[in-house]
């Protein structure tokens, strides 16, 4: 029996594709194993978004290859090897094989080459490609990520995103409908929808609208998320149809990048500060109550401090429910190369200390808002520390409370009771009352 290995970065899409990856293998008769040090082959599927997350992979790569004995194989794959391709094996000399996102069907033959002493590089786009006919092999089961487009044909100016995973493509809605129906079958509860512009989703026959309505009326399916929809892409029939759909949860994550108009532009963002936050308001329209999240950069080329403020600025008059915040990374061949008065990296560390400071005052204050009121929560496991279960609302706010392992997997009705500011505690409603208090975790 053959093992494999895979560690992944990134995005959940990176998640989603590891899953694809180890299929094909399973396909070969591999078993996925989590020790590399028991593995025959060893995976890394990498982001290449930022440097800093290459920057990891490498060295990770460097720790990776002391498992490496004659005989075991060692890859790179994912956006990282579609961006360096035959790059990768000149600056790693223990990597035998780099695959691009479009190439995992690949995957058995380089393995086979790389036993034979060749070292490979597959970087194709291949547009067709969905891989449709390769089980992902799945560890757990209750919740579960499914890819419905692959690619990006957005030119945000700052993003490796187009050129690492190619042309934008949807899969067929009856397919996807099919894996949902599966995988409903098989004790899955929660699905999210996957794409780098998710809501702009079209198979040729059907919208994401269509798409939303389909997998939310999948018995079973009692949780329906997506990421990433990209904000203009949010129509009037979206809209109907995530505010139609009962298993749609009340939770959309909204890229902005920036609150300056002038900053999105130069960003080839297809939306101003304005239209942002008539989308903000026509999806609490839609969905009252409904958590934003959203992702922001700052210290992209030309960004004032003017920029910068109104990027503050939208943070309060949106109110978002949380942020992952970024220093602008240089990728090359990405057009915002060309864009001058870059901004100091001293400059943009001390934007994004106030950004952060900014986000976790907005956040607190909501969450702080949210203490007594009830939810119902999928339960996800055991917290990282301690002894407590760690539990989601359908809004994706945190929740941890006291309960046996048996309401792993299930979902309860719960009271939030105090708050870090970020993460929540909470008790069962059965139990209400009858149980002491459980400690604000700070
Ligand atoms: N459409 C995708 C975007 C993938 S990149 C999605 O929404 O999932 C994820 C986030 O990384 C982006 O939203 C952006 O905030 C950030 N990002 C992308 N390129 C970057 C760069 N060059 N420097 C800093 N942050 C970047
Ligand atoms: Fe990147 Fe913009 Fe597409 S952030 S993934 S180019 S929508």
């Amino acid at each position: 029996m053959r093992r494999v290995y895979i560690e992944t970065y990134g995005c959940q899409m990176n998640v989603a594709d590891s899953e694809l990856i180890v299929g094909v293998l399973v396909r070969e008769g591999f078993v996925r194993t989590d020790d590399p040090a028991a593995a025959d082959v060893l995976l890394v599927n990498t982001c290449a978004v930022r440097d800093h997350a290459e920057q990891r992979v490498l060295s990770r790569l460097g720790e990776l290859k002391g498992f490496k004995r004659p005989g075991r194989v060692l890859g790179v794959v994912g956006c990282m090897a579609q961006r360096l391709g035959p790059r990768l094996l000149e600056r790693v000399p223990q990597v035998d094989l780099v695959i691009g996102p479009d190439g995992y069907r690949g995957l058995p033959e380089l393995i086979a080459r790389a036993h034979q002493g060749e070292r490979a590089a597959e970087v194709e786009f291949k547009t067709w490609e969905h891989y449709e006919d390769v089980p992902p092999a799945r560890g757990e089961r209750v919740s579960a990520f499914v890819t419905v487009q692959r690619g990006c044909d957005y030119r945000c100016t700052f993003c490796i995103v187009p050129m690492t995973r190619g042309a934008e493509r949807s899969r067929k809605l009856a397919d996807v409908v099919r894996e949902a129906r599966d995988l409903a079958a098989a004790g899955t509860t929660e699905v999210t929808l996957l794409g780098q512009t998710v809501n702009s989703y079209h198979d040729g026959e059907h919208d994401f609208a269509d798409l939303l309505r389909a997998v939310g009326a999948v018995p079973g399916v009692r949780r329906l998320r997506f990421t990433s929809p990209y904000p203009t892409d949010f129509t009037d029939r979206v809209l109907a149809a995530l505010a139609g759909t009962p298993a749609a949860c009340e939770h959309v994550h909204l890229p902005v990048q920036s609150g300056s108009s002038r900053v999105l532009k130069r960003m080839l963002r297809r939306y101003d500060r304005e239209r942002y936050l008539a989308v903000v308001a026509a999806l609490r329209g839609a969905v009252p109550g409904i958590a934003l999240t959203t992702d922001i950069i700052v210290g992209f080329p030309g960004e004032t401090e003017d920029d910068f403020q109104e990027t503050l600025s939208l943070v309060e008059e949106v109110g978002f429910d949380d942020a992952y915040t970024f220093k602008y990374s240089p990728r090359e061949g990405t057009p915002a190369l060309k864009l001058k008065d870059h901004v100091a990296d001293d400059v943009a560390g001390e934007r994004l200390e106030r950004l952060v400071a900014a986000v976790r005052c907005g956040a607190k204050r909501k969450n702080v808002a949210l203490v007594g009121t009830a939810h119902e929560v999928l339960v996800e496991g055991r917290a990282k520390r301690g002894a407590l279960l760690q539990a989601r609302t359908r809004t994706n706010k945190v929740a941890l409370l006291e309960g046996p392992d048996e309401w792993i997997g299930t979902y309860a009705r719960v009271r939030l009771t105090g708050t870090t500011g970020s993460t929540f505690t909470a008790w069962p409603l059965e139990s209400e009352g009858e149980k002491g208090g459980i400690a604000v975790v700070g």
